[in-house]
């Protein structure tokens, strides 16, 4: 941090997450308790700078959110200040504008030279020209789908996961009462790292991935011999799982958000497709912003304290436009707009795609599926 910097700004970005609010706390108890600086907290993401909402946060503000779900300043997904939609023509069209210089001015006016950015790629990206007009930005990974490029973890995945892994063990009781097929849809993206770890944590039968085009034939087959089995079947779907023809199922498209796909209905057309293909009785749940809410588990407030607490030590050692990560358990920092752009998908060698190919688990694409290997004769 420069000498002089007096003020911190910090706002969170993108889509909400569990851990923002322990995130907002270590950065604000450390920047007041240790370094003896004011901090402004800037409200809804990007907007708040393009209208000049912003308000002081002091040790008060911040005491008791450590376990908070959401974001005390509020978010925004939709907020390129670049890029900023001001309404529709006549005919529908978005009008936009460049806010750059409302934000520019917001941040003179409070006399913030620094801002925490709390987001991922998208935040990162809408927070490069005021990096570029001389704003030292600090970046903290938000993500539930862990994607971001640079980094092991964001916080709020495991949060997501534990979430997703309590639905999909509430789905097996029922599952198996009505020897139903359940198809259970969970967010990430373009990644699988949700459906993937939650999957393999509640024991489903099939996963299937973004990575990993699915055969829904291939998976009609693997439900058939589980049916013979146990009776019932668990199918975990990624909302950005894809056919084996490239196919993706898209919910909504915004053009004005500078993310504009959404997806979603992946697993009602599985769920179709198999009980078409089958037979069988099939229903499904799509967990839907359930993964985004609420608490954050104990390893989301630890990491979230941790990336907070990281932030203002680079900040303090006079780091310039840089991201806190951690890469094999140690906390480190990367070049803020090396995530912008990409993603970080699941390896399709993933030790824990193999570990689940192993016990049987299928990914929809016919590999190592529930046909046994002969047993190494190192075993016998
Ligand atoms: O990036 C987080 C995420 O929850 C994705 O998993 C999901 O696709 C998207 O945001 C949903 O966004 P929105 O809140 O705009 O519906």
């Amino acid at each position: 941090m420069s000498p002089t910097t007096r003020r911190l700004g910090i706002l969170t970005g993108g889509g909400d997450c569990p851990g923002l609010n322990a995130v907002i706390r270590a950065v604000a108890k450390t920047a007041i308790l240790q370094y003896g600086i004011e901090v402004v907290g800037i409200e809804d993401g990007f907007q708040g700078l393009i209208e000049h909402r912003v308000r002081p946060l002091g040790i008060k503000d911040v005491s008791g959110i450590l376990t908070r779900g959401g974001t005390i300043l509020g978010s925004n997904n939709k907020c390129n200040p670049a890029r900023y939609c001001t309404g529709r023509t006549s005919t529908g069209e978005p009008i936009w504008e460049d806010c750059t210089e409302k934000c520019l001015t917001t941040l003179a006016r409070e006399r913030l030279d620094t801002i925490i950015v709390i987001g991922g790629d998208g935040t990162m990206a809408c927070a490069a020209p005021m990096a570029k007009a001389g704003i030292n930005i600090i970046g903290v990974p938000k993500t539930i789908d862990n994607d971001l490029v640079g980094t092991e973890i964001t916080f709020g995945f495991l949060t997501a996961v534990a979430t997703a892994t309590e639905a999909l063990d509430r789905l097996h009781s029922t599952a198996d009462s009505h020897h139903r097929v359940m198809v259970c849809e969970v967010m990430g993206r373009n990644a699988g790292w949700i459906a993937l770890t939650a999957g393999v944590a509640s024991g489903s039968d099939v996963i299937l991935l973004p990575e990993i085009p699915f055969d829904l034939r291939m998976i009609a087959a693997d439900i058939e011999k589980r049916m013979r089995g146990p009776g019932f079947a668990i199918v975990v779907v990624a909302e950005g799982a894809r056919l084996k023809n490239g196919q993706q199922v898209i919910g909504r498209y915004d053009p004005t958000s500078p993310d504009p796909v959404r997806f979603g209905g992946i697993g009602n057309l599985v769920a179709t497709e198999i009980s078409d293909l089958t037979g069988i009785e099939t229903r499904t749940t799509v967990l839907g912003h359930t993964q985004r809410g609420g608490a954050p588990i104990a390893a989301d407030r630890i990491l979230a304290t941790n990336f907070g607490f990281h932030a203002m030590a680079l900040l303090a050692s006079g780091k310039r436009n840089r991201m806190v990560v951690r890469e094999n358990n140690i906390f480190s920092d990367i070049d803020l707009f090396e995530t912008v752009g990409k993603q970080r998908l699941v390896p399709i060698d993933h030790p824990l795609i193999a570990a689940a190919r192993a016990i049987g688990t299928s990914f929809g694409d016919g590999a190592g599926s529930i046909v046994p290997k002969p047993i190494p004769a190192a075993l016998v």
